[in-house]
């Protein structure tokens, strides 16, 4: 699965990067997927946020969060004074992965190795966008940043250096949120995201 060596990294404007990511086959995850979602913003800018992974809705429009989580993320973008015009906006994995059922198609989680070799696409935006501070949406993005032992309930919330001196924090992704076990865990969780954009609005100290 792993990239071959051989290949370079991506690089280029951004438009560049998008229309490359549209033919990528890097990983198998492109064969059931109907497009590449790519990032989307401007660039360089101050803020990304970066989710997970496409799903149907997403793999339809061909934008990141199209579909109800980005319903719930731009309620809570406006709440904590936030608009998603204002940032740069991507997923860790740009491709939906889907397994059939009958006439379904079901999400999946994409695996480590598809993640791993995804991040190419995402360290290229970072060249890119070239933000001041990140904002992880959900356990996949946020180990990307901060590593596989990284606990969203233990840490989501609190600034992070990265190498190269930018500043990281993860939180919920509206998505699990939608998903919460009931509405305690839901309202609960909702108001941490707020209370989390709202900090990562203002900047660390
Ligand atoms: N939609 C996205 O684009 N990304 C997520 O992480 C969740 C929903």
């Amino acid at each position: 699965l792993a990239r071959p060596p051989s290949l370079p990294p991506p690089s280029g404007s951004l438009k560049e990067l998008h229309e490359l990511a549209l033919r990528c086959r890097d990983c198998p995850l492109w064969k059931h997927a109907t497009q590449t979602v790519f990032g989307k913003g401007p660039a360089p800018t101050t803020m990304m946020l970066v989710g997970e992974q496409p799903s149907s809705h997403e793999d339809a429009a061909g934008e990141p969060f199209a579909g109800p989580a980005g319903v719930l993320l731009d309620r809570a973008l406006k709440e904590s004074g936030l608009n998603r015009h204002d940032v740069y906006l991507t997923n860790a994995v740009k491709h939906f992965k889907s397994e059939s059922h009958g006439k379904h198609r079901l999400h999946k989680r994409a695996n480590a190795a598809e993640q791993a070799i995804c991040r190419e696409w995402l360290a290229a935006e970072l060249r890119e966008v070239r933000p001041q501070r990140i904002l992880a949406l959900g356990a996949m993005a946020a180990q990307a940043f901060f590593g596989t032992t990284f606990q969203l309930s233990m840490s989501h919330g609190r600034w992070f250096k990265l190498h190269g001196g930018v500043d990281a924090m993860a939180t919920w992704n509206p998505s699990s949120i939608l998903h919460s076990i009931n509405r305690d865990t839901h309202d609960h969780r909702y108001q941490q995201l707020v209370d989390d954009l709202r900090a990562f609005a203002a900047g660390p100290e």
